[in-house]
């Protein structure tokens, strides 16, 4: 199966670095994060001009609450902040907004900001800008499989019936087709629990480029070398 078009439908991004990108000029972690949300804003920009259908950005994982307070703090004000500021804009832009993740394990005024931003966006029909948000990719498998494992013992499900297309419906992304495009900025070689189950076809790529950095030149270097790849999925 080789690609119709080299634009990838699907781009899921890691935004790693902000820490070292505000170390890097003896500014607080909290400036770092506050930089990333300008790149953030840049991406979703120079997504809709490259005709990407799908972004999805890793903001916070369920393992990030092992930081200090003051950074979580800091990260929670910075998301509050963003979505206030930013989602009248991205609604008149035709974006839908969608968010990943334990949500349920925010406080009540993020998780109303949320569900809010979600319902304002429901009917639109440009990007889809999907944020992980309290996200890990081994929860997700898990909530999955508990809400399977209930419609079993209820006896609403067949234990034959749990295919790996049904398992992928009750995951968080449920109706989302899975990352062409996997992109991790500041140089860590790893998933960091990020989609475990999406990420089993999507092609990788890596870049030193600090995530405050990172900006639509960026981008296109990952797409051109998305473009070189040849997908089989176990095919020749
Ligand atoms: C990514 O940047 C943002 C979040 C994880 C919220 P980091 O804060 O991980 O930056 P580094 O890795 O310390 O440089
Ligand atoms: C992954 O980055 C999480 C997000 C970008 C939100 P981390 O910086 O938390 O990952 P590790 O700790 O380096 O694996
Ligand atoms: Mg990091």
């Amino acid at each position: 199966m080789n690609n119709i078009t080299t634009i990838p439908q699907h781009v899921a991004i890691v935004m790693d670095g902000n820490g070292r990108w505000a170390k890097k000029r003896f500014l607080p972690r909290s400036a770092g994060h506050a930089a990333g949300q300008n790149a953030v804003e840049k991406i979703i920009k120079a997504s809709i001009e490259r005709g990407i259908g799908i972004l999805t950005l890793f903001a916070f994982s369920s393992e990030n609450w092992r930081r200090p307070t003051e950074e979580i703090h800091a990260l929670m004000n910075l998301f509050m902040k963003g979505l206030t500021e930013h989602v009248p804009a991205l609604h008149e832009k035709n974006i839908r907004i969608r968010f990943i993740g334990h949500i349920a394990g925010l406080s009540l005024s993020l998780q109303q900001k949320i569900a809010a931003s979600e319902a304002l966006t429901l009917n639109n029909t440009g990007l889809q800008f999907v944020l992980a948000m309290n996200y890990g990719g081994q929860l997700d498998i898990v909530h999955a499989t508990q809400r399977l494992a209930l419609a079993v013992r209820d006896g609403a499900l067949d234990i034959d019936a749990i295919t790996p297309e049904r398992f992928n419906s009750h995951l968080y992304t449920t109706d989302l087709a899975p990352p062409d495009l996997f992109i991790r900025t500041s140089g860590e070689l790893r998933l960091s629990n990020f989609l475990l189950w999406q990420l089993a076809y999507s092609e990788l790529y890596f870049t030193e480029v600090l995530w405050p950095d990172f900006n639509g030149k960026q981008l296109d270097l990952a797409l051109s070398a998305y473009a070189t790849r040849k997908r089989r999925y176990g095919s020749v």
